[in-house]
């Protein structure tokens, strides 16, 4: 069973773990630098204080080691997009949808937002498995420019307030 954490400024390098290899081909395309990661958690950390939020960031814990990262960003008062990414020796075990399940909770209840929504690559199969486990439905293809100027057609996902 994974837990949501705030993170610290001391989880830099197991989050620098998290952002390596196949977790970044098709989010960030290459491995973060430690300062990069270290910006990511100074970053979150002054939007926590922020009030209202315009987004909420949590480590994944498995036991005391963080294996991944969730986040929720406000795009319209009442509208925030899902993200997350876990370590690549740690897929598989249904503890991304467990994360997933639990921010769900929160944003329609602590953080009383009304909808949410989500994209992934089309190429990243898994993480629309988990959108649609934690109760998400389909609602489109959006097309995203790549580096190389192709557009990719992102599959987009959306879940309402019950
Ligand atoms: C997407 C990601 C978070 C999934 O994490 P995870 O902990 O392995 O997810 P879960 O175990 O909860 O669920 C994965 C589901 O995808 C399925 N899956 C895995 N590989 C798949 C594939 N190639 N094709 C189809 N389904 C696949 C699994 O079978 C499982 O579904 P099931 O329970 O119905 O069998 C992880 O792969 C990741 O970090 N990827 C890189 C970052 C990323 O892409 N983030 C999403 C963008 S916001």
């Amino acid at each position: 069973m994974v837990t949501l954490r705030e993170l610290t400024p001391d989880d830099a390098p197991a989050l620098q773990r998290v952002y390596s290899g196949a977790s970044v081909r098709y989010t960030t395309g290459r491995t973060l630098t430690l300062g990069e990661v270290q910006n990511k958690i100074r970053t979150a950390l002054t939007r926590a204080a922020e009030e209202p939020h315009r987004q909420w960031t949590w480590g994944i814990a498995l036991e005391n080691e963080l294996i991944g990262r969730i986040a929720l960003r406000r795009r319209t008062p009442a509208m925030a997009t899902l993200s997350y990414v876990l370590r690549e020796d740690t897929w598989g075990n249904g503890y991304a949808t467990e994360a997933a399940q639990h921010v769900v909770r929160f944003a329609f209840t602590t953080a009383a937002l009304d909808r949410l929504e989500a994209m992934h690559h089309p190429a990243n199969p898994a993480s629309g498995r988990v959108l649609a486990k934690a109760g998400f439905t389909r609602i489109g293809t959006f097309h995203r420019q790549a580096e190389d100027g192709i557009a990719v057609p992102y599959h987009a996902y959306a879940l309402q307030r019950p």
